[in-house]
């Protein structure tokens, strides 16, 4: 297997893009220029193949390039495009749709990105309370802006401390969000306790998937419903990676804790851009989209037909077919086989995920908080992926990524997967990582990787 296309390819976007990429973690190492998408499966610019388990981050639940999202986009493009007055049907009908299926949705509103979305649904949340501070979670990600873009994949000498995404972020904001422990409802409450009626808003991820794949343990979510409503705090859950791909009514159905605002995105459209905020008619009618609404919203793209049509098609899809049986199934396997490979090489290993979404720390459990995670073997678990890649697997190659199970994929990819990583892991269990790591052909893995973590 080569790469020599995709490093020509990398020089001429270095050219003219900063780094070659156009979203700081899409630069991970060996360099891809991805020609083909479909299913299951991509393939990069020297004929290489993979099948893809990273799913652009998410967005990709049904396979790449399906072909009835993609025929019913078409369909659209013959008669509408961007309009800019008014609103479309498309909309209308899937405004519908997200009502109907997610159960803290009255009214909806569509824009192009879950920054967008969860940007739009902290505004809302200061203008109604009039209070300033926002509590978010460590290792929680919501998106590039100030408010939140802070205390994901920290290194250890940043936890309890304020970790911002980039430089040049408002001070001023950046002081306004406070970071607590995920699973740690006393320090939620030590966190209220202390801005007494200031905090405006509590964001989460239900399940913090962009550490991979974190679960709420029993209560936490039940107990910040508890603590929002008993404390007038607006409630937000960020569902733009759980929304659609864990079910049609997103996260807040399986664990019934309905928050006040929800974020979605990502596999809303099948990787067509779409992200939507919603929540009770009460809060949404502030927006000033509506005529007695004082908070502003806007976007030129908004609800843009195209992406509307693809979150519509890949809804009905959702509906009508098995979507949800066969990913969950599909990634069960993966995890309990990979369990199976792990205790037989007794390689320390802690496999974890729900519903589609699979990923194996290379530590011991249990895993209850991202300080946990610090303990995971980054060495390993990038150059397991890396070495997955040279042979036809793509597992996004950067520490504490999930994996992605779409419908598109089959038993088979499921298993030819495992065998692979268990003939990787064996010679790991043999001789030390890095090394069979240069055998394979590939720089070896940074000793320590950025910590700028995002999707
Ligand atoms: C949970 C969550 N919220 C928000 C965002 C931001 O979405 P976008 O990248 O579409 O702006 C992401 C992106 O990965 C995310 O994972």
């Amino acid at each position: 297997m080569t790469f020599e296309n995709s490093a020509k390819l990398f020089e001429q976007a270095t050219a003219v893009i900063p780094g070659g990429v156009n979203t700081s973690l899409r630069g991970a190492q060996p360099f891809l220029v991805v020609k083909e998408a479909h299913g299951a499966v991509i393939t990069d610019a020297d004929g290489n193949d993979y099948i893809d388990y990273h799913a652009a981050f998410g967005p990709i639940v049904l396979g790449h390039n399906f072909e009835s999202v993609n025929r019913r986009v078409r369909e659209v493009m013959e008669h509408v495009d961007l309009i800019g007055v008014g609103a479309t049907e498309i909309e209308i009908e899937l405004a519908r749709k997200v009502c109907e299926h997610v159960p803290s949705a009255e009214r909806v509103l569509f824009c192009n990105s879950g920054s967008e979305a969860t940007y739009t649904a902290i505004r809302l949340a200061r203008a109604v309370t009039r209070r300033h501070k926002l509590i978010k979670f460590q290792g929680c990600y919501h998106g590039w802006h100030d408010a939140v873009a802070m205390n994901v994949i920290s290194p250890a000498d940043k936890l309890g401390k304020m970790d911002p995404l980039s430089e040049g972020s408002l001070s001023e904001t950046l002081n306004h969000t406070l970071v607590c422990e995920f699973n740690s409802l006393g320090d939620v409450e030590r966190a209220v306790k202390a801005h007494p009626n200031d905090i405006a808003a509590i964001i989460v991820e239900p399940i913090a998937h962009n550490i991979g794949c974190l679960l709420p343990e029993k209560g936490f979510l039940e107990g910040l419903r508890e603590i929002t409503r008993r404390q007038g705090i607006v409630f937000i859950f960020d569902e733009v990676i759980t929304g659609f791909r864990h079910d049609l009514g997103g996260y807040q159905k399986l664990c019934a804790v309905t928050p006040d605002l929800t974020t979605l995105g990502k596999a809303m459209a099948n990787g067509y851009p779409l992200a939507a905020l919603c929540g009770s008619r009460e809060l949404m009618e502030h927006f000033n989209t509506h005529p007695n609404g004082n908070v502003f919203f806007a976007g030129t793209f908004n609800a843009h037909p195209f992406s509307c049509m693809a979150a519509l098609a890949t809804i009905e899809v959702m509906e009508k077919d098995r979507v949800h049986e066969h990913t969950f199934r599909l990634a069960k396997k993966m995890r309990e086989g990979m369990e199976r490979i792990v205790n037989a090489l007794g390689i320390p290993a802690t496999v974890v995920g729900f519903g589609s979404v699979f990923i194996t720390y290379f530590m011991e459990g249990p895993i209850r908080t991202y300080r946990d995670m610090l303990k995971n073997d980054q060495a390993l678990f990038i150059n397991l992926r890396r070495s997955l890649m040279e042979q036809g697997i793509f597992q996004l190659p950067l520490n504490l990524k999930r994996n992605h199970v779409s419908f598109t994929h089959t038993d088979v990819q499921i298993e030819k997967t495992l065998e692979i990583t268990e003939a990787i892991l064996k010679d790991v269990s043999r001789k030390p990582i890095r090394k069979l790591y240069r055998e394979v052909g590939f720089p070896a893995a940074p000793a320590v990787t950025a910590h700028l973590s995002t999707g």
